[in-house]
């Protein structure tokens, strides 16, 4: 039996996460954000005190880790390290940073990639990272690639973390986006760019509501 997979990449901001949970629950289909994978291992680079720049750190750390995913009864992808539910430290700043620098490095991916794969194997899925359509699942059902201007997104990340009580100033909000953007799209392995068959969206004028109609849109059409 094969499952539908939906592919949505796209950088920093753009609303991914929020888009895609809520079409995977319109649609019935599980959820995963791939992004919180990788800021787990950041999480765990920080802890252990490594540079998370350093190849060889990070990979001699790899053998002792344990990274867990799993949907709680509370609907909301809880990700586990060591068995310690670490789903709101995974969140800071400095975590976006700690995950962006490891998620450059090829041994992590590699480490990632068949437990990425796995889930797309036995459920339907929505799954949102940066690299989804183009190595995960090659072969997804429906690729989207979601964006928005970096105005746009720095404006949107600053008042998810003001929401959440940490006071960002939006100029330094802006300047992590575009550097993150930088970072992510510049990259040797797996840098982030929108798959040939991959759907282009751009929210940059369209509320949460808007976008989510577009791609469930999307959605519908490319499954004929
Ligand atoms: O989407 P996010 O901000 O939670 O992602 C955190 C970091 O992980 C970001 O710098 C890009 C990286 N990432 C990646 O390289 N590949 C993915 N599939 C998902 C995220």
């Amino acid at each position: 039996m094969s499952f539908v997979s939906v592919a949505i990449d796209g950088p920093a901001g753009a609303g991914k996460s929020t888009i895609a949970r809520q079409i995977a629950g319109q649609l019935g289909y599980l959820y995963v954000d791939t992004g919180a994978i990788y800021r787990t291992v950041g999480l765990y680079a920080l802890r252990k005190g490594v540079d998370p720049h350093s190849k060889g750190e990070v990979v001699s750390l790899l053998d002792g880790l344990q990274v867990r995913m799993k949907v709680e009864a509370d609907g909301i992808q809880h990700m586990y390290l060591d068995g310690e539910d670490v789903t709101n430290q995974i969140r800071e700043p400095e975590i976006s940073r700690y995950a962006s620098a490891v998620s450059a490095l090829p041994p992590v991916r590699a480490f990632l990639l068949e437990m990425q794969r796995e889930l797309a194997e036995t459920q339907n899925v929505v799954m949102d990272g940066r690299d989804i359509g183009t190595v995960v699942l090659p072969h997804a059902t429906v690729k989207i690639f979601l964006t928005a201007s970096p105005e746009v997104r720095a404006m949107r990340r600053w008042k998810e973390l003001q929401q959440r009580g940490i006071c960002d100033r939006y100029e330094d909000v802006l300047r992590d986006v575009i550097q993150r953007d930088y970072d992510d799209s510049h990259r040797e392995i797996a840098p982030l760019r929108q798959a040939e068959d991959a759907v282009l969206a751009d929210t940059s004028d369209l509320n949460l509501e808007e976008s989510v109609a577009l791609l469930l849109n999307i959605v519908k059409e490319r499954q004929g």
